[in-house]
């Protein structure tokens, strides 16, 4: 019972629990969940083309170059929509052939994937695609608006991958390209390549890639002012099977290696081979012993000083055992830099009879110092190019290409950790605040197609919201960030977003406790509204709280209204109230006492609840609140008040006050108190303005009907003519609980249009697109639809 193994279980057990709760708050949830329907995003793809993983931005041009299956683009940087060329790149039919009979699928592997785009000078730009397994280049220049390919064909082996599936990577600088692929069919022979006057490659050993996965890499202008007369480096990220731990399987390490851009390659050894190759481990590591985490991408945040740039980095797991399948880690540059200019080296002994170990090198060092760019001190020894470096040096480097020391993120860990779908790609924005501090923001795509954007706070990691970006569950295969626009691109097609959505925060609380830092709640115009980009500009009364997500500044809210639903017996009654945050706990109050969750009347949904079966016992009054946490303090609000009146002999004309209430609100919200922040939706349903003409039509007819309805009632008295107006006052956009007045932020869809569409949807049996949802979200219109089709609420 109290053997050894138990106590070592207990104490593991105590250990995670502590564990766990110090790490608790990098794990989190995004506050808000935005679907495909209400993010108004511009998309451009392109029938019968896929892959859109390609991406160059050309500021100059004002356009965004974009690389797919067997095409090129130049698009409209501004709206993505439109494309104002296009240039074909397909495969030959021999081609494709020979693909074929070497074993590969003819459609899918024996095409033309563009997966390199990079720009050479104001006029040229140099693309490679894998062109049936014969990965090709060729030279695109854009002109009189159109894009051209020159057709100087060029050897793309070593530029671009052979296998359309496989990662790489790829940087200009100063008209060399840096590539990092495989260099041959099978993809075995991993190469990192320069393509210049003086080509360098690296060195075919296990030592130097041992099954590698390309992931990313970049320029850091190292020589500036740098007194030791140091190089400028390319620094390039990828994974790697691990040659220095012992271990049953293969174990997968991320690695950050570097050579120097003046590297010539040495005179008799490595010949021709980077004489300045490092790599190290990249530790993302968890509270929990797990095994390493795996690099899927890389943003480099430049700052004006190098010193003070860093590197963000998205990583998977690699084991099925924990739950946290995604991280993000930052790392200092310099701290990078450092482990190749002053960290030991590891070395390869021999263990036994073939076992070989990888361990710290403590012998002494050659000198020039293996590794290093030609410096000051090297140039004062004589030693003015790499080829002058002496052979001890390079033997050193070829055989000992890692560091002993790993590189550990800014802060020691992860700045988040995440549950559920992969993160697959990041970019991250420096976002000046309203306080004159600044922060980056990160945006991170997922494997199904959102994007979630996040914050670290003093090491609390907050995650703003997340976006559906596609409407299939496609990962993100490209992010891009450009003036405040964010560009993805996936298999089906390409979306452009602002990177701020300030207009979906429609109260003061919300606004503030998204701790979104291009957001801030404008006392002024009460409107949560973008803060400005520059200090002149500055405004006053912002209300914005970032580290301390603090609303208790936000003036208070007029008290929300009462709204009195009809109660059929046996019947199921739905009553909606949809909380701002994911973040927030929506509590339901009945006769002032909180409704019994566990009860089976009730059931209890993020929309609201249903009651079902109606009994006489279930009038009354029904009071939902959500209550938000934010750094210790809660946040109550009323959302929405029910009065369940019981059925009585004047349900019919309740009915149609209702509805006549609504139309008169409908026109006056058409006139549009929301100016729409972002781009109009480009996206909407054509087959619609048909649908559009026959329900003019027909609210032409029912208007009249209605006009002798109310013409009827107030002849008898059954309602007073300024019940309708006394309603609209409730429901000005200022009341913002009552959930049906919130605008997305789309007002270009008339409202009537709205609101019949949505009876059309409901009577033909189809769930009311969330496109819609500002007005399904609340409870009236589909009163329309009950009033119209009363089967549908015993339905529900
Ligand atoms: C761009 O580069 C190409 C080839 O390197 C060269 O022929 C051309 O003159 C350059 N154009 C400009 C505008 O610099
Ligand atoms: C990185 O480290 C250097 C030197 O320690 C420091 O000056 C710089 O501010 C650091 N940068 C960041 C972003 O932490
Ligand atoms: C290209 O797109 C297709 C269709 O969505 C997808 O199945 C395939 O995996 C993609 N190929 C690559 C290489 O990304
Ligand atoms: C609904 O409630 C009544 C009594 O209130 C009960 O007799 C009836 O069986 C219930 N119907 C269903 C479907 O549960």
């Amino acid at each position: 019972m109290y053997s050894p193994l138990w106590f070592f279980i207990v104490l593991h057990g105590i250990f995670l629990a502590c564990a766990y709760t110090g790490w608790s708050n990098l794990n989190s949830i995004p506050r808000k969940t935005i679907q495909y329907e209400d993010n108004h995003v511009i998309t451009f793809k392109e029938k019968g083309v896929w892959n859109y993983s390609t991406m160059l931005i050309r500021e100059d041009l004002g356009l965004l170059v974009l690389g797919a299956r067997e095409a090129i683009y130049a698009l409209d940087i501004n709206d993505i929509s439109v494309a104002k060329s296009k240039v074909p790149w397909k495969v030959t039919k021999e081609k494709q052939k020979e693909c074929n009979s070497k074993g590969k699928h003819p459609d899918i592997d024996c095409r033309n994937y563009v997966r390199m785009l990079h720009q050479m000078n104001d006029s040229l730009m140099y693309v490679c695609g894998t062109n049936a397994f014969s990965p090709t280049c060729d030279y695109i220049t854009y002109g009189d608006g159109r894009l051209k390919l020159e057709g100087n064909q060029e050897d793309g082996r070593g530029k671009c991958p052979f296998d359309p599936f496989q990662r790489s990577s790829s940087v200009m600088v100063d008209q060399d390209l840096y590539s990092a692929t495989s260099l041959n069919f099978l993809g075995s022979e991993p190469v990192i390549l320069r393509t210049s006057p003086i080509p360098l490659r690296t060195v075919f050993k296990s030592s130097w890639f041992n099954e590698p996965n390309f992931v990313y890499m970049d320029v850091v202008p190292e020589s500036e002012d740098s007194p030791e007369g140091d190089d400028d480096k390319v620094y390039m990220f990828f994974s790697e099977n691990a040659v220095e731990y012992d271990f049953y399987n293969k174990l997968v390490v991320s690695r950050v290696a570097r050579v120097c851009k003046g590297d010539m390659g040495g005179q008799r050894t490595l010949q021709r081979k980077w004489t300045s190759f490092l790599k190290t481990r990249l530790d993302c590591s968890l509270p929990e012993p797990s095994l390493p985490y795996i690099i899927q991408d890389v943003f480099h945040v430049r700052h004006k000083k190098w010193r003070k740039s860093v590197f963000y980095a998205v990583f998977t797991s690699q084991s099925s055992s924990t739950d946290l399948s995604s991280a993000v880690c930052a790392y200092n540059v310099t701290d990078i830099s450092e482990v190749f200019s002053r960290g030991k080296f590891k070395t390869e002994v021999n263990v036994e009879m073939s076992d070989v170990k990888w361990v710290m090198y403590n012998g002494e060092l050659p000198v020039p110092r293996p590794g290093a760019c030609i410096n000051n001190a090297a140039k004062s020894a004589g030693i003015m190019r790499s080829l002058d470096l002496p052979d001890k040096t390079l033997q050193f480097i070829r055989d000992h290409p890692l560091m002993d020391d790993a590189v550990r993120p800014i802060t020691g860990k992860p700045l988040l950790l995440k549950r559920g779908p992969l993160l697959t790609r990041l970019v991250v924005d420096d976002v000046s605040a309203s306080d004159g501090q600044s922060y980056p923001v990160v945006f991170v795509g997922t494997e199904n197609g959102y994007v979630q954007k996040a914050v670290n706070y003093n090491g609390e990691m907050h995650i703003i919201e997340e976006v559906k970006l596609f409407q299939n569950a496609d990962p993100i295969d490209v992010l891009r960030l450009h003036q405040n626009q964010l560009y993805a691109g996936s298999a089906s097609g390409v979306v452009q977003m602002p990177v701020s959505s300030c207009s979906r925060y429609f109260s003061c609380v919300d606004c503030v406790l998204a701790r979104d830092p291009y957001c801030a709640w404008d006392a002024t115009v009460q409107r949560c509204s973008r803060v400005p980009t520059s200090p002149e500009n500055a405004k006053s009364n912002l209300i914005q709280s970032l580290m301390d997500g603090d609303a208790t500044r936000c003036p208070t809210t007029a008290p929300v209204e009462p709204k009195i639903r009809t109660l059929v017996l046996g019947n199921n009654i739905r009553l909606l109230c949809h909380p701002d945050s994911n973040l927030a706990q929506v509590i339901w109050n009945f006769a002032g006492k909180p409704l019994p969750y566990s009860n089976r009347k009730y059931t209890i949904y993020n929309e609201g609840i249903l009651v079902y079966n109606a009994s006489a016992a279930d009038a009354g009054r029904y009071t939902c609140t959500s209550v938000e946490r934010a750094k210790g303090r809660d946040y109550t609000q009323t959302l929405a008040i029910y009065d369940l009146r019981e059925q009585s002999a004047a349900v019919v004309t309740d009915k149609i006050k209702t509805t006549l209430g609504i139309l008169s609100e409908s026109y006056t919200t058409s006139s549009g108190l929301h100016k729409p922040e972002e781009p109009p939706s480009y996206s909407k349903n054509l087959s619609s303005e048909s649908k559009w003409i026959v329900m003019q039509v027909a609210l032409a007819v029912l208007s009249v009907m209605m006009a002798c309805l109310l013409i009827w009632n107030l002849y008898m008295g059954h309602i007073s003519p300024f019940m309708c107006c006394g309603r609209q006052s409730i429901k000005s956009p200022r009341n913002l609980p009552e959930r049906e007045y919130m605008h997305t932020g789309n007002d270009a869809v008339d409202s009537k249009q709205q609101m019949v569409r949505l009876c059309v949807t409901t009577n033909s049996g189809l769930e009311a697109t969330s496109f819609h949802r500002n007005i399904t979200n609340g409870d009236t219109p589909t009163d329309i639809c009950i009033f119209k089709y009363i089967t549908d609420e015993s339905e529900i």
